[in-house]
């Protein structure tokens, strides 16, 4: 979600500098272009070297080295979508927000006019300094992202508050704000309710019958529905970390009442999920132990249709189902698509193993209640999830 983003780090000395080691490498995973500046002490804490390999990029350091025909803050300030700080130490949140400009990192912040994320790092007495309070407090009101730090064990030696918080709320609140710069677009804040992955239904404590639904088709729209500023909720069997509302469910009665819980609010409801048709009857609490027999009888017990249901309760909702079908594609979800009462049925041929189940790509045909149907040519899931989007928001 952050490919091609170009992201600014800024690290100042704090000894939770070594912790952006690691920021660096969440973000390269995602393909950001990514520009570490230090201040000077931040590289007593961290090397030059370390940051440059992780980063695949320089570290500027230098407010007076003139690249091209830009200074070099300016330049920075320019070209860098948004700018991470982090750790925060007090000196250098006091120096923003006083406007004060005595190194590179805060030459470029006050030039800086995109989006800034400060996370704070320190001992708990300076943390909890009413001057540095008062200076966090000017930085939020003129629009930083303040990401406060965490209780825990510090480096000084005592608990407290002022640990960097956890990498991941760094990670997600970048990946949130780069996703959603476009407020002026018409799908903001709708609510889109995604489910994923083969549903759960356990036999005995170490045993259960699933499928093998890999819950990536069901993320992919998850995940484009949010970069075009829906809010998604993914009610999901294959639990991920997200920066949007996942909610992680093992049996069809689970995920049921999961999107129960949000449907009412729900503008879209894409029933991606692979839900088991029956559960066990009579699960066992305890391990079901080798018999003398040689067949082991399971009675099972039909599910419920969470689909058909949500149809049959539908007010203002554009209810989406998928079917999987490994013969007679086209009748079958047809059928389908009558028989469960919704607006759209997303239709894939299982019996291909170039697609579908497990792999990161697919190939669907979308009907919908009257009659139409779209064939969605072979391309990866996220492809395909945005060519979804795209017919059923309209
Ligand atoms: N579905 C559901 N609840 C169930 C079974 C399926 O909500 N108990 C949903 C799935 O999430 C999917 C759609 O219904 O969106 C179709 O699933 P599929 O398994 O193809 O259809 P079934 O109704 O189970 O029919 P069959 O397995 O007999 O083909």
């Amino acid at each position: 979600m952050l490919n091609g983003k170009k992201v600014l780090i800024g690290i100042t000395g704090g000894i939770a500098a070594y912790k952006i080691c690691e920021l660096i490498r969440m973000y390269k995973r995602q393909n950001a272009i990514v520009q570490v500046v230090c201040t000077p002490n931040a590289l007593n804490f961290v090397t030059k070297l370390t940051l440059q390999n992780l980063s695949q990029n320089n570290v500027a350091t230098d407010e007076f080295e003139i690249p091209d025909f830009k200074p070099e803050h300016i330049a920075y300030a320019n070209d860098y979508d948004i700018f991470i700080i982090a750790p925060a130490s007090a000196n250098t949140i006091s120096k923003l927000a006083a406007g004060i400009c005595d190194n590179l990192l805060t030459s470029i912040a006050c030039a800086f006019q995109k989006p800034i994320i400060i996370a704070p790092a320190m001992n708990t007495g300076m943390y909890e300094n009413k001057i540095i309070q008062k200076n966090l407090k000017i930085l939020k009101d003129i629009g930083y992202q303040i990401l406060e730090p965490e209780d825990g064990f510090l480096a000084c030696g005592t608990n407290g508050k002022g640990r960097l918080c956890d990498l991941n709320k760094i990670f997600d609140k970048t990946i949130e704000i780069l996703n959603r710069d476009n407020f002026s677009n018409k799908h903001f804040q709708k609510k889109i309710v995604v489910t994923a992955g083969g549903t759960i239904e356990d036999i005995d404590p170490v045993r259960y019958i699933s499928n093998y639904s890999s819950g990536k088709m069901g993320l992919a729209i998850a995940d484009e529905a949010f970069k075009l500023g829906l809010e998604p909720v993914l009610i999901t069997t294959k639990y991920i970390q997200r920066p949007y509302k996942v909610k992680e469910v093992k049996s069809a009665l689970e995920m049921k009442s999961a999107v129960e819980q949000e449907f009412q609010k729900a503008d879209y409801v894409v029933m991606a999920a692979a839900v088991a048709d029956y559960r066990v009857k009579n699960k066992s609490e305890q391990k079901i132990k080798k018999s003398a027999d040689d067949i082991l009888m399971l009675e099972l017990v039909k599910n419920p249709d969470i689909l058909k249901a949500l149809c049959s309760d539908k007010k203002h909702q554009i209810i989406v189902g998928f079917c999987a079908e490994s013969e007679n594609l086209e009748n079958n979800a047809l059928e389908k698509l009558k028989q469960k009462g919704c607006d759209f049925l997303i239709a894939n041929d299982i019996s291909r193993k170039d697609i579908g189940f497990n792999s990161d790509y697919n190939e669907v045909t979308v009907f919908d209640k009257f009659g139409n149907s779209t064939k969605l040519d072979r391309t990866g899931k996220n492809e395909i999830a945005k060519k979804i989007l795209d017919i059923i928001l309209k």
